[in-house]
């Protein structure tokens, strides 16, 4: 089971719209999804029309109680669609604190009780509130990983390191990985402002990074005013496309994790090809391929991304680290990745996707070490 804390002090960054649709996304995919909310300020269930008023039983209940008691986070879930399950806070969280402030142990209450239901979910959630007290320690204490989105303003990267020593010190104390990955959200790839920040944190996370930007949609917002993920609300929207990326980025991932794990990555390396895998989401696409300056701006046959049963398309293809242009070829029209910030005009008037290949490693020097090991 993967735990993913979605994590930023910072307010209004996008944690709440990412947790649900990450969430619903990840379920459309067929896992079995709990979304937790630790913030009282209860959005989560705003944002997926969950009924709070009156409610016996929220993550409260869970997290006050004594360990060994019988009070399951699946007992006080909501189930809201299939594979998607919700375990909703109110307002009375925030007197967490209060009632824990002598007890020992209480930084890992949440992971204790997500331990209790490991063999009914996939992925647990987790939407942290806006500070970075008790709450949020308990969602980091929890997690394997740590997602931050950062939102495309002047002060969007203050307090970023804050949370990143937290992390850190939070590793070395229990001893426990976690892997910790930004991504930008609220992104107008127009406006300068939305490029710097990106370039910044290109510079800062380089490969803690996910490719996948959300762009700025009102559509998530509306979807979220009808209480609704934007999955059940507009497949049209921009959004959708987005959340869907970034669902793709996070289960294959931990595929590639496996596999570099198994074979040797020392030989991958020195063998310097590549394998990139290009994804696109477009589910009302007939054919996509993928050309570049790779092959000549000649998408061949062997070029043909493969379609999956939800719409993503994708093609790995073997490279030697250097520095490529590329577009998609949807249904005849050459169009770039939405998805991907880093981009540069062509003598067409139009834009040509970037992509660099194996620049870090060696700039880490990651083949002496590789060599020397
Ligand atoms: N990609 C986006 N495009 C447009 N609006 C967004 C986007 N992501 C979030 N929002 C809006 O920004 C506001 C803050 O987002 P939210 O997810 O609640 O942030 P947080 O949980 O970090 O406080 C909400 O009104 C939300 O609808
Ligand atoms: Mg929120």
């Amino acid at each position: 089971m993967r735990t993913i804390s979605i994590a930023n002090q910072k307010g209004g960054c996008g944690k709440t719209t990412t947790a649900i649709n990450l969430s619903a996304c990840l379920a459309y995919r067929g896992k079995r999804v709990l979304l937790i909310d630790m913030d009282p300020q209860g959005h989560v269930s705003l944002g997926l029309n969950i009924d709070i008023h009156d409610r016996e039983n929220t993550v409260l209940s869970i997290l006050e109680l004594s360990n060994d008691s019988r009070l399951s986070l699946a007992d006080i879930s909501e189930n809201v669609s299939e594979n998607f399950d919700v375990a909703p806070a109110d307002i009375s969280l925030s007197t967490l604190d209060q009632h824990l402030s002598m007890v020992e142990g209480r930084e890992s209450r949440l992971k204790h009780a997500i331990s209790q239901v490991h063999s009914l979910y996939d992925i647990v959630i987790i939407d942290c509130p806006p500070s970075l007290g008790l709450l949020t320690f308990n969602a980091l204490i929890a997690a394997s990983e740590v997602f931050v989105p950062i939102e495309m303003s002047l002060f969007s990267l203050h307090g970023i390191s804050r949370l990143m020593e937290i992390i850190e010190s939070i590793k070395k104390k229990t001893g426990h990985e976690i892997n910790t990955k930004v991504f930008g959200t609220i992104v107008d790839k127009r406006t300068r402002i939305s490029r710097e920040v990106l370039e910044n944190m290109k510079n800062h996370f380089s490969d803690s990074m996910f490719e996948t930007v959300i762009r700025s949609n009102v559509t998530l917002k509306e979807a979220a005013g009808y209480g609704k993920p934007i999955i059940d609300y507009s497949k049209k929207a921009s959004g959708f496309q987005d959340y869907m990326m970034l669902t793709e980025e996070v289960l294959t991932e931990k595929r590639m994790e496996q596999t570099l794990s198994v074979e040797d990555n020392k030989s991958m390396f020195l063998n310097s090809d590549f394998e990139r895998r290009f994804s696109y989401f477009g589910p009302d696409a007939k054919s996509v391929r993928v050309g570049g300056n790779f092959n000549d701006w000649n998408p061949t046959d062997e070029f043909l991304m493969k379609r999956d049963e939800y719409g993503m398309w994708t093609k790995n293809v073997l490279l030697k680290p250097g520095i490529y242009q590329y577009k998609f070829i949807v249904d005849g029209e050459w169009v770039e990745d939405q998805n991907n910030s880093n981009y540069i005009n062509n003598a067409y008037g139009g834009t040509n996707s970037v992509l660099e290949i194996g620049k870090k490693d060696i700039l880490n020097g990651k083949e002496e070490s590789w060599q020397g090991a």
